[in-house]
């Protein structure tokens, strides 16, 4: 297994939308056992592949150490099937260190997929799982946690994230 490197904001990759896993092969298997253990090596509760360089339609997510009895998901081909509701909570992104946001989203989401093992899975969620499941399917579209902020309260995040790259430039 691998620690791979985790593309930051504003990398060119994390704007695209992925493309579809064909077949789950040798090379997939590998791909998703090293963003498995890069995730839990930064301690991160969700990864899409895009974000470790890989335009492919494929996450993990492992919230257990933040809810039990939610079991760690390998999500490949994932689509959204019904969203219910509507809540605000605080994001983040480990594409973008540092910063967090209070971002409204569907509260409840239904979810198909299919596993590592290429079996057909259904996944209903409320809670952290629903977010989590959202912000990864986002991420596969091409989309960040900011793009869901007001187009003033984007402008901020980007201001401040300049600073915060010429900030820590300086500090080397
Ligand atoms: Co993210």
């Amino acid at each position: 297994m691998a620690i791979l490197e985790i593309k930051k904001y504003p990398e060119k990759i994390l704007k695209q939308k992925t493309a579809p896993v064909g077949d789950i092969d040798a090379k997939t298997q590998q791909l998703i056992d090293d963003m498995i253990e890069t995730m839990n090596t930064v301690r991160g509760i969700g990864l899409a592949a895009n974000q470790v360089g890989v335009s492919r339609r494929l996450c993990v997510i492992d919230v257990s150490t933040r809810e039990n009895n939610v079991p760690l998901i390998v999500l490949i081909n994932p689509a959204i099937i019904e969203k219910d509701g509507m809540i605000e909570a605080d994001e983040g992104c480990l594409s973008i260190p540092g910063f967090m946001y209070t971002i409204k989203r569907p509260e409840q989401v239904f979810v198909k997929g299919v596993n590592r093992e290429g079996k057909d899975i259904e996944i209903e969620a409320a809670g952290l799982l629903a977010r989590v499941l959202q912000h990864e399917i986002d991420h596969l579209e091409g989309l960040l946690f900011i793009d869901r902020l007001s187009p003033i309260r984007r402008e901020f995040f980007k201001r401040r994230y300049k600073k915060s790259l010429k900030d820590a430039a300086a500090e080397e």
